[in-house]
């Protein structure tokens, strides 16, 4: 087979891994050419991720720290000339999905598992528009698909599919773009699902990089490397409650990024009032020293004195916007098909959500120095306030998630969170190595058999440690 080697000694650790990682590939292959009965074909694969901290801050405009892991959809694929997409997977509960490349692709039902490919292709299609290319000179390209991360687990599946549509799709064109700039493009073209989420997924899963973690900021999207200190290992846990992004928890995700937009609204609003000054601020993470010119502990206090913790009625803060509610609706609270997000029956909780994200933002910048300087028991304090501040702030914590960030500190974790975008999935837990099995063993009892009262053979789909490794990339 025509993987190279360097791949899967970069990504894996053990040759059991390695053997594992080849025979799926090897039955992917199988697959694609039993379906399309053809002989000249390309191998691609997109890495899910984990996020070690800085959870809901990459649309605010401020860091995230995840790490790209060794679980990815894999594909196989050949150009067709007749401008058809037709996507298959392994797995035949995705049912075969087929489309033609047009300029403006309608999409499938919300939540439906070819907008990602869909998502994708239109994103291409318009970074090229006036770059000389109608959607008729692109080619389209049969595809299968096989995965392994874990779905509906915050480990980010939909954003891996994405990346990897996007590659396959500018490979069968014999196009390029770098990287970098493909994940700002595709983070843009995954709004087509309907989410409106940030840059992180998109950028971890194409520039991740074998044993580190990144740090990603955003506007303009920059990425650093920092080195994961030996002797330490990262272990994702299943809370299995799907936070299917594409389902239920798509108004819970799109409500929380409208609450950030309309704190910062308001907060631009009573700045500029007192400042006596516009002031360019759209994000949460655009108040700071940079823009405003007075100091972090200022605004810090100033912010504190202008949003009361009760939560806000839509009416309340047109008042305060000094426009009108359907106008603060229009401009704050649109969904991708131009219809407004209904006003929640608790209000908007303004505060509770700006102290998170900017706490959250601090977190990120103290964890990246802790990993430099190999502190790792500080990490895990922030790992553990994080969490703290996603379940009380944030409200994006379930009782499962809880319970087992719960029983996995008390199973030997140093710090231990929920990851991604909440809502139930993973959590992710700081271990030493040496301790990583015992751990395993005791919050698959404590939690899969006695709190889910699940009994089972395997749980290695549900808890696992996790490898840093390199981001999407054609293989051969
Ligand atoms: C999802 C989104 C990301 C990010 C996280 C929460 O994964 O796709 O952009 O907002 O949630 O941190």
């Amino acid at each position: 087979m025509n993987i190279p080697s360097h791949f899967y000694k970069a990504n894996y650790d053990f040759e059991t891994d390695r053997a594992r990682i080849l025979n799926r590939y090897e039955r992917l292959i199988d697959n694609f050419k039993a379906k399309y009965d053809k002989k000249e074909f390309f191998i691609a694969r997109a890495p899910g991720r984990i996020n070690l901290i800085g959870e809901h801050t990459d649309y605010n405009g401020l860091p995230v720290l995840p790490m790209a892991v060794n679980r990815d959809i894999a594909s196989v694929f050949s150009p067709l000339e007749d401008g058809k997409v037709i996507l298959n997977n392994t797995d035949s509960s995705f049912t075969e999905r087929q489309f033609y490349i047009e300029a403006s692709i309608p999409p499938y039902n919300e939540g439906d598992w070819g907008n990602y490919c869909k998502a994708a292709v239109q994103g291409v299609i318009d970074h090229y528009k006036g770059k000389g290319k109608t959607c008729r000179d692109f080619k389209g390209l049969q595809i299968m698909l096989d995965g392994d991360i874990p779905l509906a687990a915050g480990l980010s599946s939909s954003s891996a599919l994405v990346v990897l549509s996007a590659l396959i799709f500018l490979k069968s064109n014999s196009l390029e773009i770098p990287k970098l700039e493909l994940a700002g493009l595709m983070a843009r073209a995954e709004h087509y699902v309907g989410t409106q989420g940030g840059g992180m997924d998109q950028a971890v899963s194409l520039l991740g990089k074998a044993d580190h973690a990144l740090k990603i900021d955003f506007n303009p999207l920059q990425v650093t490397p920092v080195k994961l200190p030996p002797g330490y290992k990262m272990v994702a846990a299943n809370s299995l409650v799907q936070a299917a992004k594409s389902e239920g928890a798509l108004d819970q995700y799109n409500r929380r990024a409208i609450e950030c937009r309309l704190a910062a609204a308001a907060l631009r609003k009573k700045f500029s009032e007192m400042l006596k000054r516009e002031l360019p601020i759209r994000l949460i993470g655009d108040l700071n020293t940079e823009k405003l010119a007075i100091p972090e502990d200022q605004i810090r206090d100033l912010a504190e004195g202008i949003l009361h913790r009760q939560p806000y009625s839509l009416s309340e803060i047109a008042a305060l916007l000094e426009i009108t509610p359907i106008e603060t609706a229009k401009r704050y609270c649109k969904k991708r098909d131009g219809s407004l997000f209904p006003e929640p029956a608790e209000g908007f909780k303004l505060k509770n959500r700006y102290r998170h994200v900017k706490a959250e933002g601090k977190r990120v910048e103290g964890s990246f120095k802790a990993l430099k300087e190999n502190n790792m028991y500080e990490f895990g304090n922030l790992m553990n306030q994080s969490h703290a501040s996603c379940r009380d702030l944030y409200e994006i914590s379930c009782p499962e998630l809880d319970k087992l960030v719960e029983i996995s500190r008390e199973s030997g974790a140093l710090g231990s969170r929920l990851t991604g975008a909440g809502f139930g999935g993973c959590t992710i837990s700081l271990l030493e190595s040496d301790k990583v099995e015992a751990f395993i063993n005791r919050v698959t009892q404590l939690y899969y058999r006695d709190f889910l009262n699940l009994e089972q053979e395997d749980y290695s789909s549900y808890i696992f440690s996790c490898k840093a490794v390199n981001g999407a990339d054609v293989l051969s």
